[in-house]
């Protein structure tokens, strides 16, 4: 494992380029599974989840290939083989083996999913769209002949479900219709990756229309990251000037929003946004899904609210998603959780010692940390790693005194 020493205190300034999210990356990669080619993706971010996802890909025998920013993926010759689960109880996007293994070899276990367990975080969405699409369940594997389409209506938008029934819909026989869907920008750029596969996929509102076909390879530059550009415009906030190139700022309406009642102004300049506080305002903050607030941000916001004028966050997505206030207080920041409400107050912040308690939790801490005076350690880098391509570089490049160690 590694820990992170920070020097905090210090002014933060400089340029930083976002780079390919995460969260679109990762169901682009398990989609090439239904393909029968090469695909050709540009901007992968090189990050923990992707690697994962990568070494799943490999021992079903894809062959991969890192030239420049693009990446190669082979999947002429695949074979099934039981998916390791050092692997899959590592990221949560594992979940997307069910649509794509059962699309590819007709079987997939009942896997130990991993990721972030900042809640109980159910799948019954993605085993009923298999069941409804023809795969049955055979003790702790589900096993499927053939995919047949059919109609399928999410009782709420679901990222995960979103995702697994395109997968298992896109090389099924005839046509799916799915109905209540997630519309994040992640589940646009799986559509346009497997429509460059030859897919037949057309998205309006929040109904998805498949027409099953056979894939071959593909083309897609993957999207920039919005949780990635959110949390550097907030520590941009917290510890001086930051200026952010390449933000998908189209995708991020609801955030700048936020930023903007929080007191933040904002300066475009060519690819660059940067923000400035100009007042300080209490924020209340409510996450559901996109085009509202993402969840993913709500724990990015919470340093933010305690270094200006305090604030409130309310998640309708994970209603339970604030175990990190526990590590925010080792740097000194005051809340009060009620259900899925959390006050967070005005707080002095100082150094301290945590343990990243999750992905976003964890980046949380580390942006007290370099806004804190004095010095203070983050343990289990890993799991931010997860998610910030060349997190160490960039720190570094604003003039962040870090030290990062092997522990
Ligand atoms: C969610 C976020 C996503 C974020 C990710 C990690 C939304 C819509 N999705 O995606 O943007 O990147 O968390 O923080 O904001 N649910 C069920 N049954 C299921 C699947 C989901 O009840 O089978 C419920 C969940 O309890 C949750 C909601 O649906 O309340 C959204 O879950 P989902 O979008 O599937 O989660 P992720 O895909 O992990």
């Amino acid at each position: 494992m590694k820990k992170i020493i920070v020097n905090g205190g210090r002014k933060l300034q400089g340029d930083l380029t976002v780079s390919g999210s995460k969260n679109a990356a990762l169901p682009i990669i398990f989609a090439c599974i239904l393909t029968n080619g090469v695909s050709e993706i540009d901007n992968l971010p090189d990050i923990g989840d992707v690697r994962a996802a990568l070494a799943l890909l490999s021992s079903f025998g894809a062959k991969i290939e890192r030239r420049g920013s693009l990446t190669f993926i082979d999947t002429r010759e695949l074979s099934y083989i039981d998916p390791d689960v050092s692997l899959t109880s590592k990221i949560r996007a594992s979940t997307y083996l069910l649509g794509s293994c059962l699309s590819r070899f007709g079987r997939c276990p009942m896997l130990i999913f991993g990721g972030c367990n900042f809640s109980y975080r159910p799948i019954d969405m993605h085993i009923d769209a298999c069941l409804a699409l023809g795969a049955h369940i055979d003790g702790d594997v589900i096993t499927a002949d053939r995919l047949k389409g059919n109609v399928i209506s999410f009782r709420c938008p679901s990222v995960g479900a979103t995702v697994n029934s395109i997968l298992l819909a896109a090389s099924a026989e005839g046509e799916t219709l799915l109905r209540g869907c997630a519309v994040e920008p992640h589940i646009d750029a799986l559509i346009d990756f497997l429509n460059s596969c030859g897919a037949s996929i057309i998205r309006q509102g929040r109904e998805i229309r498949i027409c099953g076909r056979e894939l071959h390879g593909g083309k897609i530059t993957v999207i920039g990251d919005y949780i990635e550009a959110g949390s550097y415009i907030a520590l941009g906030l917290m510890c001086g000037s930051v200026r952010v190139k390449n933000a998908p700022l189209s995708h991020m309406s609801a955030v700048l929003d936020c930023f903007s009642t929080l007191g933040a102004t904002f300066s475009f300049e060519d690819n660059f946004i940067s923000a400035h506080l100009s007042s300080k305002n209490f924020l209340s903050l409510t996450t559901a899904p996109y085009p509202a607030f993402p969840t993913d941000l709500q724990p990015i916001f919470a340093p933010l609210m305690a270094v200006i004028s305090g604030g409130e966050i309310i998640d309708t997505v994970w209603r339970e998603r604030f175990g990190y206030l526990d590590s925010l207080s080792h740097f000194g920041i005051l809340s009060h959780r009620e259900d899925n409400r959390a006050r967070i107050f005005r707080s002095k912040i100082h150094s301290g010692k945590t343990v990243a308690p999750d992905l976003r939790g964890g980046m949380a801490c580390l942006m007290t940390a370099l806004a804190a005076e004095g010095q203070s350690e983050i343990d289990s880098l890993e799991i931010i790693l997860r998610g910030y391509e060349n997190l160490e570089k960039k720190l570094r490049t604003l003039g962040a005194e870090i030290k990062i160690q092997d522990t």
